[in-house]
């Protein structure tokens, strides 16, 4: 009967695809090399290695998918800092150039975590053809103007020659996250 030979094999299949799936999806020695070569032109290539080497199997050696990943991983910290903004803007104890610089930080990281969204949501539209380097020039505006609405926030505290706890809080944040930003708009380059 054929039938009984059929179940065993389509089992097979199924183990074998999960096996290879699996093993695609580990990251490689050539896969992390990858990686650490595109890197190298970022600002930062050390935070944009240890942000970026743990989705090498999935990155692979896709320019691409390592400037979508990178914005992945930008907006996911992003989100972080901003939710850690709104909350310390609430914090009772906050002298008033504090509060005020807080205030505006949230603001500015909340255009940022937009303006980062924006640019996911036109990446995963993008395809070689006529509309490339319109797509692509939209991507790398928003991602600078993420990136200067992070400088922003901070300069609201250098202004004021605030420091202390607050203070450190916030550009330890922020720092995290503009060096992030700057790292993705370089691998965006790098792919347009
Ligand atoms: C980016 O994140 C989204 C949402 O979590 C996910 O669906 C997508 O696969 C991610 N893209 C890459 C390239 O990792």
């Amino acid at each position: 009967m054929e039938g009984h030979h059929l179940i065993p094999l389509v089992v097979l299949l199924a183990l074998l695809n999960l096996q290879l799936y699996s093993a695609n999806e580990l990251p490689s020695k050539s896969n992390t090399h990858y990686i650490k070569r595109s890197c190298s032109v970022t600002t930062y290539p050390k935070l944009c290695y240890n942000s970026l080497s743990i989705y090498a199997g999935k990155i692979k050696t896709n320019p691409k998918v390592l400037a979508q990943t990178a914005l992945n991983v930008t907006i996911a910290a992003t989100q972080e800092t901003y939710v850690t903004m709104k909350r310390l803007s609430k914090t009772h104890g906050l002298n008033p150039i504090e509060a005020a610089a807080a205030l505006d930080c949230v603001e500015e990281i909340g255009d940022a975590v937009d303006e980062v969204q924006k640019s996911i949501d036109e990446f995963g539209h993008v395809a070689r053809g006529s509309n490339f380097w319109v797509q692509m020039s939209d991507i790398q505006t928003w991602v600078s103007a993420a990136l200067t609405d992070e400088d922003t926030c901070m300069d609201g505290f250098d202004e004021h020659h605030v420091s202390g706890r607050v203070e450190s809080l916030v550009r330890r944040y922020i720092v995290n996250v503009a060096h992030l930003t700057s790292n993705a708009l370089a691998l965006i380059n790098s792919y347009a």
